[in-house]
C-alpha cells in the first residue's frame, strides 16, 4: 500500500478499504505522508465525497489516533455538542440542568474559532474557574457533585487537529463528510456513548441551508451507528445570534440570568427543551420527547439546575459570588446604543457579522495562539420580527476601544423593513 495509490484511488471516484484509511491517518500522523498529500487526498475526499462505510472508518481512525477517555465508571453519560455558533451558551445552560436530574455530566470543551465562541473562553471568564483539570479531577467531580466541564488538555483526536488545520489552508472546511468524520472523531474520543447533536444552519454556522444541515446530520447519525454510539441531531437556526448576548462574561451574566429564571428568550427555549429533552429521553429520565421538555423548564423554574451551575463552578475553583451577583463582573469601558436608523421591522440580524464583529472587538480569535478580551461584545434587546421606531434602542456594543466602537457603529447589523 502506497500514498500514491491511495490519493490516485478517490481521485478517479473510488472507494477506499478501511485499511487504505487506517494507512493514511497512521502515516500521516507520523509525518510520513507529507501535507501536500494530505491536502490532495482531501480535496479528493471533498470533491467525491465518501460514502457511509468509509465515512466511520476514517471517523474511528482519527478517533483512536491519540487518547480516548474511558467514562464507564460514571454510567449512562449523555453529551451534548454543537457544530458551532454565535452568541452559543447552550452548554453553560443546559449541562447543569441534565445535571440536576442526576445525569452524569462530563463535558470536554473547545475554545473558539472564526467567527464561532467557544465554552472554555467563557468559563475562563469567571475569575478562578480551572478549565485545565486533570481527567482524574474531571472524573472525580463528576462524581462528587454531577457535573465537570474542562478543556481538552488531553491528546484527542489528533489526526483531527492536524486535518482540520490543513482543511483551513486549502478551502476544504466545508466537506459534510469531513465535518461530520471530525466532530465525531472527537465526540467519541472523549467518551460519550450518546450523543445529542445541535446542528446549527444559517448564516453563523458551516451549514448555510437545511438541505446541507440535514444531510450532515443524517451522517452523523449513520456514523453513531456504525461506531456503536446513540446519536440524535436537533437542526436549529443559527441566522441570527442564540439569546441576547455575544462576547465571553456578557454570555456567562445571560446564562446565569436564565438559569435563574430572570427571562428566557425563545430561541433558547428552543434549543435547550428540544436538545435537553432528547438528552433526558437518552438517559431514560423522560418518557418522551414532551415530557422530557416540560421536565427541562421545570428544573430551571424550581432552582434545581441553578444550584448545579454554583456546584460547578465552586467545585471547579471559581468565585461563586460573581455568579451570585454578576454585577461583580468587570465591565467594558464603553457601552454604546446600537439605534434603529428607520422605522419598520427588523428582518435580518445577521449571525456572520455579529461574529466577525464581536472577534473585532476583542471577544474572539482569528488564530488559536490570539488572546481573547472577556469583557467586550454585544448586547441585543431587539431581533428578528420585533417592530421598531426610527432611534429606537436595539441593543449595545460592549467595547473597550472607542475607534472600534465607531467602526461597528457604521456597520449594518440590522435589516429594518
Ligand atoms: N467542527 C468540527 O469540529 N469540525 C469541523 O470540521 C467543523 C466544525
Amino acid at each position: 500500500m502506497n500514498i500514491l495509490e491511495i490519493i490516485a484511488k478517490k481521485r478517479d471516484g473510488m472507494e477506499l478499504s478501511k485499511d487504505e484509511i487506517q494507512y493514511f491517518i497512521d502515516e500521516y500522523i507520523k509525518d510520513n505522508v507529507t501535507d501536500y498529500q494530505a491536502a490532495a487526498l482531501l480535496m479528493a475526499i471533498y470533491i467525491n465525497g465518501m460514502n457511509e462505510r468509509e465515512t466511520t472508518d476514517l471517523t474511528l481512525a482519527m478517533a483512536y489516533s491519540g487518547d480516548v477517555l474511558d467514562l464507564s465508571s460514571l454510567g449512562n453519560v449523555v453529551d451534548k455538542h454543537s457544530t458551532g455558533g454565535v452568541g452559543d451558551k447552550i452548554t453553560l445552560i443546559l449541562m447543569p440542568i441534565i445535571a440536576s436530574f442526576g445525569i452524569p455530566s462530563a463535558k470536554m470543551s473547545g475554545r473558539g474559532l472564526g467567527f464561532t465562541g467557544g465554552t472554555i473562553d467563557k468559563l475562563e471568564s469567571i475569575p478562578g474557574y480551572n478549565t485545565q483539570i486533570d481527567v482524574v479531577s474531571f472524573i472525580e467531580n463528576v462524581k462528587n457533585v454531577g457535573i465537570s466541564i474542562m478543556g481538552q488538555t488531553l491528546n484527542l483526536a489528533p489526526a483531527d487537529k492536524k486535518l482540520y488545520a490543513l482543511r483551513d489552508t486549502i478551502s476544504c472546511t466545508e466537506s459534510i463528510h469531513l465535518i461530520a468524520s471530525s466532530i465525531m472523531s472527537k465526540k467519541i474520543a472523549a467518551g460519550a456513548n450518546k450523543i445529542v447533536l445541535d446542528v446549527t444552519c444559517g448564516s453563523g454556522a458551516f451549514m448555510k441551508n437545511k438541505q446541507d444541515a440535514k444531510k450532515l446530520a443524517d451522517i452523523m447519525i449513520k456514523i453513531g451507528k456504525l461506531s456503536g454510539r446513540t446519536t440524535v441531531c436537533v437542526i436549529t437556526d443559527m441566522n441570527q445570534p442564540i439569546g441576547k448576548s455575544v462576547g465571553n462574561t456578557l454570555e456567562v451574566i445571560e446564562a446565569v440570568d436564565i438559569l435563574r429564571g430572570k427571562y428566557m428568550p425563545k430561541d433558547v427555549e428552543h434549543i435547550i427543551t428540544e436538545l435537553g429533552a432528547n438528552m433526558l429521553v437518552l438517559a431514560k429520565k423522560a418518557v418522551d420527547i414532551e415530557d422530557g421538555k416540560t421536565k427541562i423548564l421545570e428544573n430551571i423554574r424550581n432552582g434545581k439546575a441553578y444550584e448545579k451551575l454554583l456546584q460547578l463552578v465552586q467545585n471547579q475553583g471559581g468565585d461563586v459570588s460573581y455568579i451570585e451577583d454578576t454585577d461583580k463582573f468587570e465591565k467594558a469601558k464603553y457601552i454604546v446604543e446600537i439605534k434603529a436608523k428607520k422605522s419598520g421591522v427588523i428582518t435580518s440580524l445577521d449571525a456572520y457579522k455579529v461574529g466577525t464583529l464581536s472577534n473585532y472587538l476583542g471577544a474572539g480569535r482569528m488564530k488559536k495562539t490570539d488572546s481573547i478580551n472577556p469583557r467586550v461584545g454585544f448586547v441585543f434587546e431587539k431581533k428578528v420580527g420585533y417592530a421598531v421606531s426610527q432611534d429606537e434602542v436595539l441593543g449595545y456594543i460592549h467595547a473597550d476601544d472607542e475607534e472600534k466602537v465607531n467602526y461597528v457603529l457604521k456597520q449594518e447589523l440590522f435589516e429594518i423593513k
